[in-house]
C-alpha cells in the first residue's frame, strides 16, 4: 500500500499571494510586524525584538511539530512580507482556553496592507485547506470585545458568534479592558455549504 503524506504547512499561491511556511530570513518581517504599536492595538503590550526573536523559533518549532502553524503571507508579485495567517492548534493558555482542544485561524498583517482584503484571501485559503485537507470538524477564531476589524474579518469569513461563548482570557485581570474575548465558530458543513453555494 502506499502511504500518502499530506503535507500540512504546503506553499499555495491565491490570486494575490503567495501563503508559506516560516522561514529563517522571515524574522525581520516578524520584528517588524510585532513591535508596530498599530498591530499591537488589541494586545496588553508589544513585545521586545529578543522576545521576537524567542517567538519566532518557538513558532518555527512548534510547525515543525504540529505539522501546521501560522504561516507567512507574501506578496506573489514582489515577494513582500505581509503578516502572518494561518491554522495553529493553541497552546500560549495550557489548554485553559474554553474552546480547546480546537484549531484556530489568526492572522496578522502589517498596516501597510490593511484595508485590501489580503487577509479574507488568506484566510480562505487556510480554511479549505483545514477542512477539505485536514478534515477539520471545526475551526474556531477569538478576539477581545473591542478589535471590530478583526470581528468583521471574522463574520465575512462565516464564522458563528454565540455571546453564550465569550470568555476571560486565561491569566488576564478580570478587570483589564483587554480580558473579554469573543469566540467565533465555524463548523466543516457550514464551510463546505457556503462553498458550493
Ligand atoms: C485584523 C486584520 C488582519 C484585518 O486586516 P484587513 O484585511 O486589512 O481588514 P480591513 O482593514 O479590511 O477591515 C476588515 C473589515 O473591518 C471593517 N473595519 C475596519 N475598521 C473597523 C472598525 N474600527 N470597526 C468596525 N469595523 C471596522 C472594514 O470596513 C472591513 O469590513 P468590510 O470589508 O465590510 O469593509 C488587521 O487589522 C490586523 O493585522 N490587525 C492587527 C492584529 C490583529 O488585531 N489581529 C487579530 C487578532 S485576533
Amino acid at each position: 500500500m502506499v502511504e500518502t503524506v499530506i503535507d500540512k504547512c504546503p506553499r499555495i499561491e491565491t490570486e494575490r499571494l503567495v501563503l508559506r511556511k516560516c522561514e529563517p530570513g522571515d524574522l525581520e518581517g516578524f520584528i517588524r510586524l510585532n513591535t508596530d504599536r498599530r498591530v499591537y492595538e488589541f494586545f496588553r503590550s508589544n513585545p521586545s525584538i529578543e522576545d521576537c526573536e524567542i517567538g519566532f523559533q518557538l513558532g518555527m518549532q512548534k510547525q515543525a511539530e504540529d505539522g501546521f502553524g501560522f504561516a507567512v503571507v507574501e506578496h506573489k508579485d514582489t515577494s513582500s512580507f505581509l503578516g502572518f495567517c494561518g491554522l495553529e492548534i493553541p497552546s500560549y493558555a495550557a489548554g485553559r482556553l474554553p474552546c480547546e482542544p480546537c484549531v484556530e485561524i489568526g492572522y496578522r498583517l502589517l498596516p501597510e496592507a490593511w484595508g485590501k482584503g489580503i487577509i479574507r484571501e488568506a484566510s480562505r485559503r487556510w480554511l479549505r485547506f483545514g477542512f477539505e485537507t485536514l478534515k477539520l470538524d471545526e475551526v474556531v477564531a477569538y478576539t477581545v470585545v473591542q478589535n471590530h476589524r478583526s470581528r468583521r474579518v471574522m463574520e465575512k469569513l462565516g464564522m458563528v458568534y454565540d455571546p453564550a461563548d465569550d470568555f476571560d482570557f486565561p491569566g488576564v485581570d478580570v478587570d483589564h479592558p483587554l480580558c473579554r474575548h469573543v469566540l467565533y465558530r465555524l463548523s466543516a458543513d457550514k464551510f463546505m455549504g457556503q462553498s458550493n453555494g
